[in-house]
């Protein structure tokens, strides 16, 4: 079957059977190949493309990016291994994808200007300034600080090395200065962006007398690297616990970002974005599922997505409805707050009693008797919370139309 033109094939267009071609040589990794068919391509364009000029243009700059003398070398025997062994110390990821990065404005922008400075980079060499080259990101598990790096790596249409700090230092001490070394001096061969995750591995043992000699040696070589490190490439490091982090060290980063839990309108964003394309997707469940999530770090948030859909498909329901069974789940003790969902779910997204009780897993006489008692506490003045649902999917549903 591998390897086999299937009958679908031949329906396709000219430019959809080249896109196939391409990835057909493309991943058995055939180099020379993708030149080939890419030079064909220029010299006949397929049907479908609408400016012909443009598009040879663009496929010969990718053809010579490819062949650029100062491009890593990634074919496999060049890629630094651990000691004798064939195990690559290096992660290379040839088409890093950060698609549906959601950060604060803030952040956002910083990033942003780290892509601007690389797009004016010899204007800022000429005034003596250069880009950013070396970047901190800080924050808690899950807030996207591995997808940043892919994010900018995509941006920069660089390739993306990872090199996983908490794993060579324990599993290779002896040798990990050197192997640190090599990744380095690998990583300044050629424009790339290069990942240090868990950086405070290293960082924060330098004082703890056990490994004292080797984890010094290190963060020694850390330590010049980032003195010297070529601005042709950007280099990351990524820590959960950026206290444990020397001052000194962390003060010789061109840039130190803070990634936070995402707030309301970013966990929104996320959902708005993960649920594009799908179909049923109610809105005021959305918002709903905004509410119920604060505080949830958006790898969660992301996880309980997809988590969802797998149930849809499995029990035949919409992704959102489940969504919402997952979160009310977690909402399961009783009180004013579990109240004020029943109600919400009542109002806002016309649910039966029964609906509800079935959806988070408790009978119909509870949730009228919470409902009874959340139109109380809304009788007595605490109507704010619920109209500021209302208001806010009334005026969704105004810019939508
Ligand atoms: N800011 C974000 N925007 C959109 N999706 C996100 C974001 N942060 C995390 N995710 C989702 O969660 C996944 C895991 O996030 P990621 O690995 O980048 O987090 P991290 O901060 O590096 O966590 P850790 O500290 O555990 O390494 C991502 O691949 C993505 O699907
Ligand atoms: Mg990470």
């Amino acid at each position: 079957m591998a390897g086999a033109v299937t009958d679908s094939f031949h329906d396709l267009s000219g430019l959809e059977r080249a896109v196939v071609d391409l990835v057909r040589v493309g991943v058995r990794g055939h180099g020379a190949g993708v030149r080939q068919l890419a030079s064909r391509l220029m010299r006949s364009v397929p049907t479908g493309v609408q400016d012909v000029e443009s598009f040879r243009d663009a496929v010969h700059e990718a053809i010579a990016a490819g062949s650029d003398s100062t491009a890593l070398r990634y074919v496999s025997g060049t890629v630094p291994t651990e000691g004798d062994t064939a195990h690559p110390l290096v992660d290379i990821d040839l088409v890093p994808d950060g698609e549906g990065l959601v950060l604060s404005t803030q952040v956002m922008g910083d990033l942003v200007e780290v892509l601007q400075e690389r797009r004016r980079a010899d204007e800022l060499r000429r005034a003596g300034a250069g880009p950013t080259r070396t970047l901190l990101l800080s924050g808690p598990p899950g807030v996207g600080k591995t997808m940043t790096a892919r994010w900018l790596a995509q941006s920069l249409q660089l390739p993306l090395l990872s090199l996983d700090l908490s794993s060579v230092v324990s599993s290779y001490l002896g040798t990990s200065g050197r192997n640190i070394k090599s990744v380095l001096d690998y990583a300044k061969s050629g424009p790339c962006v290069l990942l240090l995750d868990e950086f405070d591995a290293i960082a924060k043992r330098r004082d703890d007398d056990s490994d004292i000699g080797e984890l010094k040696r290190i963060v020694n070589v850390i330590l010049v690297e980032l003195d010297r490190w070529p601005d042709t490439s950007l280099l990351i490091a990524a820590t959960n616990h950026p206290q444990l982090l020397d001052t000194a060290v962390e003060r010789r980063f061109d840039r130190s970002l803070t990634l936070s839990l995402p707030a309301d309108e970013e966990r929104r964003a996320i959902l708005d974005n993960l649920s594009t394309g799908f179909e049923g997707v109610d809105t005021d469940a959305l918002i709903l599922a905004t509410q119920l999530t604060s505080g949830t770090t958006s790898s969660d948030l992301t996880r309980c997505w997809s988590l969802a859909h797998r149930r849809s498909i499995l029990n035949g329901s919409t992704v959102t409805d489940e969504l919402l069974s997952q979160l009310a789940r977690h909402v399961s003790r009783a009180g004013p707050h579990r109240d004020k969902l029943f109600l919400t779910m009542r109002d806002t997204l016309r649910m039966s009693n029964r609906q509800i009780a079935a959806l988070v897993g408790v009978s119909h006489p509870t949730v009228a008797a919470g409902i009874k008692r959340a139109e109380g506490v809304q009788r007595d003045g605490g109507a704010r919370q619920r109209s500021y649902v209302a208001t806010t999917s009334r005026q969704r549903r105004g810019t939508e139309t």
